[in-house]
């Protein structure tokens, strides 16, 4: 099987290049941000913050995460629940945020991670793909982007969904998560040591979509 890790910060435009490049290659575009997300979720309905003060084992017992494929799009699961849209919304980003830096909840999604990746080509979109979930995957891409270019990438996204939110609410979210997921202890954002370097700035994301079939192809024929 082939994989493909990418990781990067939050809206890099990984997710639209990936599905785009997946779609292209054949492979499967795997969301991993979504189940951490939908982990999120869970603990946003039963009532806490980002502070997280409560028994994070015990939620995870309650809690079943589940990615099924429907028609090439992947849809998550919470205790059956498809919450693919529910878990886009600003406070489930934060939410996502905050459970990704707690150990048991990466171990918890570790193993679904490794499963997918062992049964079909993947194309595994992330933060930790390339240094954690598959440390011998078959190519690695860092993909960046300024920080400017991916708060209004994101403001723009979230307008269209008929969001009242700020420019500036946007670009201070971008920060906060990107500082958050970089600097905590486990599974910090950082490139792979043999990643390859994947900047978006200033493409459009057919061009970017474009780059990276280039750059996989030339790598793996
Ligand atoms: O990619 P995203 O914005 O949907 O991710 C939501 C959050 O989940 C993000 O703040 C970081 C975290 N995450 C992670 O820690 N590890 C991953 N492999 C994917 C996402």
């Amino acid at each position: 099987m082939i994989s493909i890790a990418l990781d990067g910060p939050a809206g890099a435009g990984k997710s639209t290049v990936a599905k785009g490049a997946a779609k292209a290659l054949g492979f499967i575009y795997v969301d991993t941000g979504a189940l951490y997300r939908t982990v999120g979720l869970k603990f946003l309905r039963e009532g806490y913050d980002t502070n997280l003060d409560c028994h994070i084992d015990a939620i995870l017992k309650t809690i079943e995460v589940d990615i099924k494929f429907i028609d090439g799009t992947q849809h998550v699961f919470l205790n059956g629940e498809d919450v693919s849209e529910a878990i886009r919304t600003p406070e489930a980003s934060m939410m996502a945020s905050a459970v990704s830096a707690k150990p048991p909840v990466r171990a918890f999604l570790l193993e679904m991670q490794r499963k997918l990746a062992r049964e079909n080509n993947v194309l595994m979109d992330g933060r930790d793909i390339g240094t954690v979930v598959l440390p011998n995957a078959t190519l690695k891409f860092f993909v960046t982007a300024s920080v400017e270019e991916r708060a209004t990438r994101r403001y723009k996204e979230l307008k269209e969904k008929g969001s009242d939110v700020s420019y500036e609410e946007v670009y201070k979210d971008i920060e906060t998560r990107d500082y958050n997921d970089s600097h905590r202890e486990i599974a910090p954002l950082k490139p792979a040591e043999d990643s390859i370097m994947f900047d978006t700035t200033g493409n459009t994301l057919q061009e970017s979509i474009d780059n990276l079939i280039k750059a996989i192809k030339e790598r793996i024929n």
